[in-house]
């Protein structure tokens, strides 16, 4: 079962004015900025409550967010849901009739193990299962 609402993903051209923003927005600064090589985005966290909003920049031509972004206006990228077991999630939700985008849970930002569901098969929505790894 997904518990928490783990974060938000937004999606932003420009890192530095998005986190500006988002400071005066939110009334606090952010926890984290990481680079993900793997993903090629540079991510910048916020905690808010018990969840967390991350804002997400493409690094090159070829990543994710940046071929996203020549499609689609900024703003929310994918919804994240926090999860116990993810492997255990992975195969309840292929049985379930899922679409994940990858067939191993593969390293995130924020030291998470992450999975992404195809939006096609979860009502246009882009989600991310993602569980803590324990250090
Ligand atoms: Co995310």
């Amino acid at each position: 079962m997904l518990t928490n609402l783990e974060h938000l993903g937004l999606a932003v051209k420009d890192l530095t004015a998005a986190t500006a923003l988002y400071t005066k927005l939110l009334g606090q600064e952010p926890y984290k900025q990481e680079h993900v090589a793997s993903e090629a985005v540079d991510t910048v966290f916020f905690q808010v409550g018990g969840s967390k909003i991350e804002l997400l920049a493409g690094t090159s031509p070829d990543s994710a967010i940046t071929r996203y972004l020549e499609k689609k206006p900024e703003g929310i990228h994918h919804v994240a849901f926090e999860v116990d077991d993810i492997r255990a999630e992975m195969a309840r939700l292929r049985a379930e009739g899922f679409q994940l985008l990858n067939e191993e849970p593969k390293r995130g930002a924020d030291n998470k193990l992450v999975c992404f569901v195809h939006p096609k098969s979860a009502g246009g929505v882009l989600v991310e299962l993602c569980q803590s790894i324990k250090e």
